[in-house]
């Protein structure tokens, strides 16, 4: 009998971990909010459109299931690819440069443990 397996602690996801839903979203939403507010991200949102309420939910949806959580993003975009929405997009170094220091910066303020 493998007693291991049976003293194991229930597997959990990077979702699980960093709080479900609750986290993501407030992820989401601290990332469009600072693109919308800080001069550094201005090039980054004058690529995106004026409304960000559907950006907000696409991209909660997108990591919850990238994360472990519920997959409802990938069952209504089925074989949507994330290279291919961006390939078209005028992305350089220094936009990309920007949405990973607004990503980062939002997670260390949500992400506090
Ligand atoms: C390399 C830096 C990136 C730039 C400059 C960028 C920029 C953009 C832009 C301009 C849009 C379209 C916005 C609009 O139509 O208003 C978009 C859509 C999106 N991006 Fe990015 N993006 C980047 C990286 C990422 C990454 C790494 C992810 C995932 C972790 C991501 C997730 C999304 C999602 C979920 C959407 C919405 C797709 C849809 O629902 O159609 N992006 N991005």
């Amino acid at each position: 009998m493998n007693t291991q397996t049976e003293t194991r602690p229930a597997a959990t996801t990077p979702y699980d971990r960093l709080g479900g839903k609750a986290t993501i979203e407030a992820i989401a939403d601290r990332f469009y909010d600072l693109m919308d507010s800080d001069p550094a991200f201005a090039e980054l949102r004058a690529m995106h459109a004026a409304d960000l309420a559907p950006m907000r939910a696409s991209l909660a949806g997108f990591l919850t299931g990238w994360s472990g959580g519920p997959r409802d993003w990938f069952e209504a975009n089925p074989g949507r690819c994330m290279m291919s929405i961006h390939r078209p997009l005028p992305i350089d170094a220094d936009t990309a440069r920007q949405w990973i220091v607004a990503m980062r910066r939002a997670i260390d303020e949500i992400v506090t443990d």
